[in-house]
């Protein structure tokens, strides 16, 4: 197996494993096809889903390639500033932040998508006049899981759909300068039409609100567009995706400006996990292939029940034998990466690949059961490089404190 154009055995000799291996120039190409898909046909933001993967090498490549950012929290936005990212570039759509968050936030320059009546009445008090957009709850949900699902009526995110417009005509008697209006229907969808859907409910906003005065410049569809896992799956087709949604707004609307947050669709194909075999073990119900990483390193499976592909990275296009579960090292039964794979006679030393692992894979990944949080590695142009050190035990150690009295 190669990864951008270097042996993965190699990769793992040189960096260790776990190790979360990056192709740079998939990255680079997954956000030129998103952003060339939209602005054939007007003016396109693409402000990648930092939460997805924030490390900062990542995010200094979607810097150079010009995209703008969508981040959840205070950290986020200045692990994009630290990267190179200027203010203007980031949006920030935090769910139940403090005031503390939101005055940080708006005093390092970054525009406000509120979530929440509530939290305009505390903005107007913290930062009174500044760019905001809302966040609405379009009553159209869709994703991969329940957990995921954000769009559908009732969900804890967005100004309530017979909120909104008196939401923004009070945003404007506060005077704030209105942006535009936002919505994210979930993450990990592999269909157009809930998108089309919540793009009716935003264009029928958007032109109740202009007949009120407020003119918007852009209409910001969130993310969610989900990516094939499973090697028979089809791709989202993101040029109808981007042709249906664009002529609507052109249609239908004076809005100038498509913004959009892939955060998925931008890393997840960048980069596979990879894990050495530890153990191996027949029970004669199941037949096990013990690795060294475990929901600790990569936690969607456990926790979505989510699909990810695996294949034995040393014995690429050897015939399969038998049909294994490739679980972790974590103490708890929930503990997998795939459930009965077909696999070609796996042996203690070899290295399994996870693929589609750069989405919420490292991002999520924890000490649980006190592992250190493992490497990452870029690689280009046949090249691999440490973008992240694994930790040690000092690491995890580092901002405990054992009182006096206990030592
Ligand atoms: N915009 C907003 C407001 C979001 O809440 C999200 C994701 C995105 C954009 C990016 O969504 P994407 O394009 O990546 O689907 N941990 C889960 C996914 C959680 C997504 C949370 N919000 C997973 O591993 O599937």
């Amino acid at each position: 197996m190669y990864i951008g154009g270097k042996s993965a055995v190699e990769i793992a000799d040189e960096f260790g494993t776990p190790v979360y291996v990056t192709d740079e120039q998939r990255v680079r190409e997954n956000y030129r096809r998103i952003y060339g898909a939209f602005s054939r046909f007007m003016d396109t933001r693409v402000h990648y889903a930092c939460k997805a993967n924030t490390n900062l090498a990542i995010l200094s490549i979607l810097r150079e390639e010009g995209a703008g950012i969508d981040a959840v929290s205070i950290g986020e936005v200045m692990s994009c500033l630290k990267a190179g990212f200027t203010p203007d570039r980031i949006m920030y759509t935090g769910v139940n932040v403090s005031d503390a968050e939101l005055k940080a936030v708006s005093e390092l320059g970054v525009m406000i998508n509120l979530d929440s009546a509530c939290e305009m009445e505390r903005l107007a008090r913290i930062a009174p006049c500044s760019d905001v957009s809302f966040r609405i709850t379009p009553g159209v949900g869709s994703g991969h899981s329940a957990k995921v699902t954000t769009g559908n009526k009732g969900a804890k995110f967005g100004i309530p759909l017979d909120q909104v417009i008196d939401t923004y005509a009070r945003a404007k008697d506060l005077g704030f300068n209105i942006k535009g209006i936002h919505a994210h229907i979930g993450s990990g969808g592999q269909v157009v039409e809930p998108f089309m859907d919540m793009m009716e409910v935003l264009i029928e906003l958007v032109n109740e609100l202009k007949g009120l005065g407020i003119d918007l410049e852009f209409i910001d569809m969130g993310g969610g567009i989900g990516v094939p896992y499973r090697p028979q799956e089809e791709e989202m087709d993101v040029e109808e995706l981007a042709s249906n949604l664009t002529s609507m707004i052109e249609e239908e609307t004076d809005v100038k400006t498509i913004m959009l947050e892939p955060g998925r669709y931008i890393v997840c194909d960048s980069t596979v996990l990879l894990t050495r075999v530890n153990d191996l073990k027949d029970t004669g119900v199941k037949r096990y292939v013990g690795v060294d990483a475990g929901f600790n390193t990569l936690v969607r499976p456990t926790m979505y029940d989510s699909y990810h592909h695996v294949a034995l990275a040393n014995r690429m296009g050897k015939a399969c034998t038998s049909k294994y579960d490739v679980v972790g090292p974590i103490c708890e039964s929930g503990d997998y990466l795939a459930h009965d794979r077909v696999l070609p006679d796996p042996q203690v030393g070899d290295l399994v690949a996870v693929y589609d692992a750069g989405a919420y894979g490292f991002s999520m990944s924890s000490r649980y059961n006190s592992r250190p949080l493992c490497a990452e590695v870029l690689v280009n142009d046949g090249k691999a490089e440490l973008i992240r050190e694994a930790e040690t035990m000092e690491d995890v150690w580092r901002h405990q404190i054992v009182p006096e009295r206990l030592r």
